[in-house]
């Protein structure tokens, strides 16, 4: 075969998507950065091998997006007046204030995750701003005609761009505080006498008392958290597109939403025809590791080896904490792989290897891999679950602690509290875990379940992205929810006319009698008198 015939072959294999479902989609993106990013990314590197066009909005200031990577992935830059490190440095000291919140104190914890939220929601609100003030930008984009829009939805703007470009737009999520952006903008019914609040602690299994504080959670986050700085995105959106608008209204025309959980690491709900759970999209089989990792693996034995990460946004912790871990897993008969970017601990044991960086995913899913030692971020708990990892949980902030909540009550996890663990207590749990076997099979479980689905999760991602894009949005998926009154929605307006109707044949009849009890004494008398 000649070059040229070579070359209308790849052409034709790369079409392949056009000429199955008859759209080649161009995908405008409204990036985040870290882990959101990393999810994403993986999302965007399907389309582009399904013959989609993607093109990213990238920030002089990004920290994850990386244009040189030949991933066929397209970036649209802008300049931003803040540089990578202010950027860095504010998701830094954002996530270190959050570790070190005091989870133990509500009265402490609520109101200072208020105020780093508000700080969030104004630097997303600045770094908005500059984008679609950039009149350049914003005529590149008007031409270049864009099929659909992706964004995640706890990174705000996306919304705002589809709407100035009219176009369609899918969000991907994993959570928002308090569920507000699902529960109000994406009309998802979240009764709290069984669904945990997010950032409540709790799991899907909740005593009478639970309940309590589950309900408590969530009037306070529907009535006074919040999650993002509304009168200013109001105001700012409104500015923009010439016209009163509301930020969560305008959140709420997404055609689509992608929640990064699925029934292994959540526990049942009601769901929505629009509302999509395509937890551990970005799961795959193991690849071989590197050979001196794999070297190292195999010197473990019949012991096999420990995973040790916690995540892409805590890079160091005090020496003080970085020895209680080292000494503990000096301990442990099984090799270790930790993922640390600090000084070496001065009790590190001959058993334990540090490395910036670990392929987390092959790692767990080789067979020698005996446990996890998680901060319980969504991504990895999903690779623990693919690969049916026991793990041990040091949550964190956001949403790690009730990751790790679920995964104890599924019985697949032990959980530690990174500030005041001692090295027994990490050792202990790192014992139960690889010793106890039920552990394993809770694991094991829970992969089962995961690998069971009618399409891969990716698959279903990228599916409905598609299906958004064939049939120019998806507004016939939307409940009427959208468009009812709080009232209307909860029926009050019904309750109160059934409740008026009531009222009044009640009212007819007590008068009916009323009146025939007076006849009836009136002829009384009569008949007395004659
Ligand atoms: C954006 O910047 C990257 C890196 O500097 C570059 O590779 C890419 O071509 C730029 N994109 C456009 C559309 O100019
Ligand atoms: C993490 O490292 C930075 C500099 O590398 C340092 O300023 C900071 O104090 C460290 N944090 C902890 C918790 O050790």
């Amino acid at each position: 075969m000649s070059m040229k015939h070579v070359s209308v072959l790849l052409l034709l294999l790369q079409m392949s998507c056009c000429f199955r479902f008859g759209i080649c989609g161009k995908v405008l993106v409204w990036p985040m950065e870290y882990s959101h990013w990393m999810n994403l990314n993986i999302i965007l590197e399907e389309l582009v091998r399904r013959g989609h066009e993607v093109i990213v909005l990238r920030n002089s200031a990004s920290i994850f997006l990386d244009p040189s990577k030949e991933t066929g992935i397209k970036f649209e830059n802008f300049s931003v007046s803040f540089t990578k490190d202010d950027l860095e440095d504010f998701f830094t000291q954002w996530v270190n204030k959050w570790t070190d919140l005091d989870k133990d104190s509500y009265w402490g914890y609520f109101p200072l995750m208020q105020e780093m939220f508000l700080e969030y929601s104004d630097s997303f609100e600045n770094l908005c701003k500059e984008a679609v003030s950039n009149k350049k930008l914003m005529a590149k984009l008007q031409e270049s005609k864009f099929d659909v829009l992706l964004s995640d939805a706890i990174g705000p703007c996306g919304e705002l761009l589809a709407e100035l470009l009219k176009i369609p737009f899918v969000y991907s999520l994993r959570f928002s505080p308090g569920h507000i952006l699902e529960k109000y903008s994406g009309g998802l019914t979240l009764p709290p006498s069984y669904v945990p609040m997010i950032l409540s602690d709790l799991s899907g299994k909740m005593k009478f008392m639970e309940r309590v504080k589950n309900m408590l959670c969530m009037l306070y986050f529907d009535f006074w958290f919040q999650t993002f700085n509304e009168n200013r995105w109001d105001r700012l959106y409104s500015e923009v597109l010439g016209r009163p608008v509301k930020f969560y209204e305008l959140v709420g025309k997404a055609d689509m939403w992608l929640i990064r959980s699925y029934w292994d690491l959540e526990f049942p709900r009601p769901t929505l025809p629009n509302i999509h759970f395509v937890g551990g999209l970005h799961c795959k089989p193991a690849q071989p590791l590197p050979k001196e990792m794999e070297d190292f693996v195999q010197s473990s034995g019949e012991e096999g080896v420990v995973v040790f990460s916690l995540g892409s946004m805590v890079s160091n912790m005090t020496e003080e904490r970085a020895n209680v871990i080292a000494s503990a897993l000096a301990q442990l008969p099984q090799k270790i792989f930790w993922r640390f970017d600090g000084q070496k601990p001065s009790s590190l044991g001959s058993n334990t290897r540090l490395y910036k960086w670990i392929p987390q995913n092959d790692l767990l899913g080789h067979p020698k891999t005996k446990a996890f030692i998680t901060h319980g971020g969504t991504n990895g708990i999903y690779e623990a679950i693919y690969h049916g990892v026991p793990m041990v949980g040091i949550p964190l902030f956001a949403d790690q602690p009730d990751n790790i909540v679920h995964m104890q009550a599924k019985g697949a996890a032990v959980r530690l509290d990174f500030n005041t663990m001692t090295s027994t207590d990490l050792l202990n749990a790192l014992k139960t875990v690889i010793y106890n076997p039920s552990y394993k099979e809770n694991a094991m479980r829970l992969s089962r379940i995961h690998h069971d689905q009618p399409t891969k999760p990716l698959d279903r991602a990228v599916f409905w992205i598609e299906y958004v894009m064939r049939h120019k949005g998806a507004k016939h998926l939307r409940v009427a929810a959208h468009d009812l009154t709080w009232y209307q929605y909860h029926s009050l307006d019904v309750i109160g006319f059934l409740l008026a109707c009531v009222g009044t044949v009640v009212f007819i009849i007590l008068e009916c009698c009323l009146f025939s009890y007076k006849m009836f004494v009136k002829t009384g008398k009569k008949n007395k008198k004659e």
